[in-house]
Parts: structure tokens; C-alpha cells; sequence
């Protein structure tokens, strides 16, 4: 498949595998070595690049996705004056001991600092968050954030050329290839009508299905969804909002709206992955996979989001709720050619809704949840009025908790009613011990952030 982007400010073209990753194509046929493998699975970020003036980890990024993309690695910013700033700045830390995540934070500093909106503002927290994505297994993070806080405290812009996101889309229909990129609904439509008996994998962000091998066989057709303008939109209209499912989680979070009534998916979102995976995976993906441990499925199943699937093949729509979309570990209900076109969220019913999201995991950036809680709640009088609760990594799917939530609902809480409460959680959820927790801490922790809610409420 022949692939046309921007490289390092140089219009590129390169005939390769569809799937073959970003990262390779750098190393093996550009000759660039400074975007590093670290993990091959989108967490230690030595593989950080920027494409579209976003970093993203290049080891999840397919070929043809990067098709009428600006992308520039560590070698395309060195002639810049800014790169002295940033290697003095680091140097002068001591942020620097073998250099293998060198080249990967240097790429998540300068997109980091690219879209600094006021430099005075900037606290340590930002900075970390900024560089969440990125591990060191030497230096250690303060002197790489002393690094970065210089930067700041000394204004180091960024060429908008690096940041901005003005190409076109540049959309790739290849009849030809198993692997396409439809720009709009009426596309995928075609294709799936004049492909019914084919097996079809809808393809998002890639931050789930480019790590490891084996997820896709030689004979699928791949549809890429990155491109399709109706899916990449987030609307409203007076009874709810409405985001497509190829919409990123960063551009979930920067959405004021998103920010003002649904504080609880703000709050989620901001522990998926890190800035380079939130910049690729998208609502959509999350809900597809149908993990129990995805972390924006307990905030909207208390928001109690509807999911649009379309089944371009039958020329049908139907929307679901959220409780029946999961069938078990990795499995929907969706059909073969079927995929999520949107989340449809209510708007909050009454403004003094208090929200709760917790997730525990080992860490806190770029981890699978051990267990997570989401939770709405209304109060009246000093009773809950009303209460939603939701938990991922409890159970084979993402679980409401209805039976907690009735025995909840018209009672005044107190120490008894508290502990009545987590026993009746514990009986919902039925844990399991893998390789990131055992059965009984997952259950004696969920039941503590239940715990954790009502303190804090209190
Ligand atoms: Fe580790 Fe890409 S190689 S994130
Ligand atoms: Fe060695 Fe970071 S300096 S891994």
C-alpha cells in the first residue's frame, strides 16, 4: 500500500504493509534511530513521536494511518534554536544518565510546551501529567521535571508548525487493499454492503488493537474509522450530547462542555493511559473492546449513555443501553460488520449531583484498574435521594450495582448503613485473582471506596 505523509517537514511516500507499525517504518526504512523501542506497547514512551502536532507513541501507530499525516521525530526538530533550550535544559538538570527515554521525553517536552496557553500557570502537576507517559529506568523524574520546569520558567516556545494540526485529511480508498480508510458514513456503508461476507474489523486509535500480535488474520478487511468526519464529532441537542465514537479521550477532556456537566467522565478519562494514548484512543475503541477493566464504562453507565450501533448492512441503527452491550470479557453484541457510531448522554437531571470516581491500580499513569468505582448521587434532606454505582475489573463485564444502590436509595447515612451497604456490594461483585490482584483484595478495596465515597461525603 503506498502511504504519502509529511515527515520532518518533507512530503514522504513509501510503499509498505498496511499494519506494519510507525516505529519500524522510521527505524528500518528512514534510518531515524531516535525514536526508540522500549515496551512495543504504548507505556514507556521512548517510541514518542508527533503526528498531527500531538504526541503519540509510534509503536501503536499503522502505516496507513499515517497517510496524509505531519509527523516529526527527535531528528526533525534538531535544527530548530528551541532543541539547545531543551538538551542545555536537561543537561543542566543532570536529567540525563543513558539515554535510551532521552529522545522520548525531549518529544513529550516539546509537545507539552507547544500547547502552554500561559507559562505563569503551569504547576509541577502539569508538568508531571505531561510527562506521565514517558519511563526512566535511570535518572529518576526530578531532575527531568527540574528540566522541564526551567523550560517553563523561561518561556521556550515552540514553532507552530510542529504543533499545529492544519493538513487535510487526505482520505485513502484502496479497493485493492484489505485495509481501508473511509472518510464518511456513506463510504463504509458501500463497503460493508459489497463486503457482507467478509470478515470486518473496525479499527479506532489502535492503542489496543496494534499491541502484540495476533489480532488480526490475514483475511480480514480492515476499515479504519480514524478518518470518518460523522464519528469524529461531538454535538448536542436540548436532551443530550452526542460523541462520536471515533472522537480521542484528549479531545473529550478539552471539551468545555464535557468539562462543565459530566465532571465524572472528565475525572475517568484522566486515568486512561497517558497524554500519547489519549491522543489516539477514542470513546469508541474503549466500549468495542468490552474489557471490564475499561475505565470509561463505570462513568457512563452511571450517566446511563446510550451506545448507537450502526449495521451499515441491514441499513439499521438501533441504540442500546449501556447494561446491554457487554456480554463477557471481550465480547458484544456487536454483529459482524456492525460498529459503534456515537454515545448518547443525557444531560444531568438536577445540578447539585454529587460524583465519585476512584480507579486502584498499581500506579497511577498507564495502568489496567484493579478495580474501579463511578458513582452519582443525589441527596434530599440528608437522604439519598438517588444513586447510581457502577464498578469495572469486579466481574466478567462492567457492573451496575442495583441492588446496593436500592438498598441505598431513601436511607441516612450513617456508620451502620455504611457497612450494611458494602456487604450487599461485596455480594454484587464476584472478583477474580489474576496477575494484578487477588479475588479478595479486589473485593475488600471496592467495597472501600464505597466507604472512601460516603466519608468524603460526610
Ligand atoms: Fe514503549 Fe512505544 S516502545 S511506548
Ligand atoms: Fe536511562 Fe532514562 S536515562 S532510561
Amino acid at each position: 500500500m503506498k502511504i504519502q505523509f509529511n515527515l520532518n517537514g518533507h512530503e514522504t511516500e513509501i510503499d509498505v504493509h498496511p499494519l506494519k507499525r510507525a516505529l519500524d517504518i522510521l527505524r528500518d526504512d528512514f534510518h531515524l534511530y531516535g525514536s526508540k523501542e522500549g515496551c512495543g506497547e504504548g507505556e514507556c514512551g521512548a517510541c514518542t513521536v508527533l503526528m498531527n502536532g500531538k504526541t503519540v507513541t509510534s509503536c501503536l501507530i499503522p502505516a496507513a494511518q499515517l497517510h496524509g499525516k505531519s509527523v516529526f521525530t527527535i531528528e526533525g526538530i534538531q535544527d530548530f534554536a528551541f532543541f539547545n533550550d531543551i538538551q542545555k535544559a536537561y543537561e543542566d538538570a543532570g536529567a540525563v544518565q543513558c539515554g535510551f527515554c532521552t529522545t522520548g521525553f525531549v518529544m513529550s517536552t516539546v509537545g507539552f510546551l507547544g500547547n502552554v496557553e500561559d507559562f505563569d500557570k503551569i504547576s509541577d502537576n502539569e508538568i508531571k501529567m505531561a510527562l506521565s507517559g514517558n519511563l526512566c529506568r535511570c535518572t529518576g523524574y526530578k531532575k527531568i521535571i527540574d528540566a522541564v520546569r526551567n523550560l517553563v520558567k523561561n518561556k521556550i516556545q515552540i514553532p507552530e508548525k510542529l504543533i499545529k494540526n492544519d493538513l487535510k485529511k487526505n482520505t485513502q480508498i484502496s479497493p485493492q487493499s484489505h485495509f481501508i480508510q473511509p472518510e464518511n458514513l456513506g463510504q463504509i456503508s458501500n463497503l460493508i454492503s459489497v463486503n457482507k461476507n467478509e470478515k470486518i474489523k473496525f479499527l479506532a486509535g489502535g492503542t489496543d488493537m496494534m499491541v502484540g500480535e495476533g489480532r488480526f488474520s490475514q483475511d480480514d478487511l480492515i476499515i479504519s474509522l480514524d478518518n470518518v468526519t460523522e464519528l469524529g464529532r461531538i454535538t448536542k441537542n436540548e436532551r443530550y450530547l452526542s460523541i462520536g465514537s471515533a472522537v480521542s479521550f484528549s479531545d473529550i477532556l478539552a471539551n468545555k462542555f464535557v468539562q462543565d456537566n459530566f465532571p465524572i467522565l472528565v475525572d475517568a478519562i484522566q486515568t486512561i493511559g497517558s497524554p500519547q494514548i489519549r491522543h489516539r484512543a477514542t470513546i469508541g475503541g474503549n466500549l468495542a473492546n468490552a474489557s471490564p477493566a475499561g475505565d470509561s464504562i463505570p462513568p457512563l453507565m452511571v450517566l446511563e449513555a446510550k451506545i448507537l450501533l450502526n449495521n451499515a448492512a441491514d441499513d439499521e441503527i438501533r441504540k442500546v443501553n449501556m447494561n446491554d452491550f457487554f456480554i463477557a470479557p471481550g465480547k458484544s453484541i456487536l454483529k459482524n460488520g456492525e460498529f459503534i457510531q456515537s454515545i448518547e448522554i443525557p444531560f444531568p437531571q438536577s445540578d447539585n449531583q454529587i460524583h465519585y470516581f476512584r480507579k486502584v491500580g498499581q500506579r497511577k499513569s498507564l495502568t489496567i484498574s484493579k478495580t474501579s468505582l463511578a458513582l452519582i448521587c443525589k441527596l434530599e434532606n440528608d437522604r439519598i435521594e438517588n444513586i447510581k454505582i457502577a464498578c469495572g475489573s469486579v466481574a466478567p463485564t462492567v457492573l451496575r450495582l442495583k441492588r446496593t444502590e436500592k438498598f441505598l436509595i431513601g436511607k441516612k447515612v450513617d456508620n451502620e448503613i455504611i457497612e450494611e451497604a458494602k456487604e450487599i456490594l461485596q455480594s454484587e461483585i464476584s472478583p477474580i485473582a489474576d496477575i494484578r490482584s487477588t479475588a479478595e483484595y479486589r473485593r475488600e478495596i471496592t467495597a472501600n471506596l464505597l466507604e472512601d465515597f460516603f466519608i468524603k461525603l460526610v
